[in-house]
């Protein structure tokens, strides 16, 4: 008997869900989420829609629940493709939390499936177009993107003391985008690449919170400004996740890929830097 690749794709919200529809057919995909009961509901959901679904509850912020997870998507069978869509936005946080789920849940993400993959296997792992907009010294990115994970949360840059939770989600975001580029190197000994995605305003569950919440007004006017004047769908963002995910870009490794609608560009012909 064959075995099944492996689909793994953390957090089933807007994003994971779309995700997993995507590339799942066919796979055996391993749901990961904190929250367990939208975990149960989603994993059903997809189960009878014909996938084969395994959930696993996981808190990204931790090591220990990673490498947990890690652990069961590689008794499946062959991890194949790997999506990190967990991550908490500004309204739903505060800057430790910020820290703790997309920086260092990030960084757990990458250290530990990489032990894993083999040839051929790719992670995507969700940035943000706020991560691209966020003005940063490159020595700061430097230290971003190759301090141990061990004592990433030390830096200064990321002390939730000194940032209210947009700063801390842009400084999140920009540390996801150059930690997966410098990740290259080692994901590429491996046969394996890495890459991120950096979404604009997606209509999932935390982007209409964020609509909701103090920055909607300047969030409706970006779209409305932007290339495409419309918001994001979760399936913009599953459709550029399987052409990531595809061996045909086995020439693409260490990139963002940024799918905005054009916000950033509308932004720039400004001359918003
Ligand atoms: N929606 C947008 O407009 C937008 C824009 C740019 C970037 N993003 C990023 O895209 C990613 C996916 O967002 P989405 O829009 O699908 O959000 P969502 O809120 O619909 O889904 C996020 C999921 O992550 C889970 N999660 C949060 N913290 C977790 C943790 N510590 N461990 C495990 N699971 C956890 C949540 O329970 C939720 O199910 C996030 O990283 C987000 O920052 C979203």
């Amino acid at each position: 008997m064959t075995t099944k690749e492996v689909l793994v794709v953390t957090g089933c919200g807007g994003m994971g869900i779309a995700v997993a529809r995507r590339l799942g057919a066919g796979r055996s995909v391993v749901l990961a989420d904190y929250n367990s009961k939208m975990l149960s509901q989603v994993g059903e959901m997809l189960h009878n829609e014909g996938h084969d679904i395994t959930t696993v509850e996981s808190d990204v912020s931790s090591q220990e629940s990673v490498r947990n997870l890690v652990s069961i998507a590689a008794s499946k069978g062959e991890i194949k493709v790997i999506v990190h869509t967990a991550g908490v936005s500004p309204v739903q946080a505060t800057p430790k939390q910020i820290v703790d789920v997309d920086v260092m849940g990030t960084a757990y993400v990458i250290d530990e499936f990489v032990e894993v993959v083999g040839p051929g296997a790719v992670l995507i792992c969700i940035a943000s177009m706020a991560g691209t907009l966020m003005p940063m010294a490159t020595d700061i990115e430097h230290l971003l993107a190759t301090t141990p994970t061990a004592e990433l949360a030390n830096l200064e840059i990321l002390n939730p003391a000194t940032m209210d939770s947009g700063s801390a989600y842009s400084i999140a975001k920009r540390a996801n985008q150059v930690r997966v580029q410098v990740s290259a190197m080692q994901w590429g000994a491996k046969g394996a690449r890495i890459a991120s995605i950096s979404p604009g305003i997606i209509s999932t569950p935390m982007g209409q919170q964020e609509l909701e919440g103090a920055s909607g007004d300047a969030m409706r006017q970006m779209i409305e400004a932007s290339a495409t004047k419309r918001i994001g769908t979760p399936d913009d963002i599953a459709n550029a996740v399987a052409w990531l995910a595809d061996p045909a870009t086995s020439f693409v490794t260490g990139i963002d890929l940024l799918v905005d609608g054009g916000v950033v560009a509308a932004l720039r012909s400004m001359g918003v830097r």
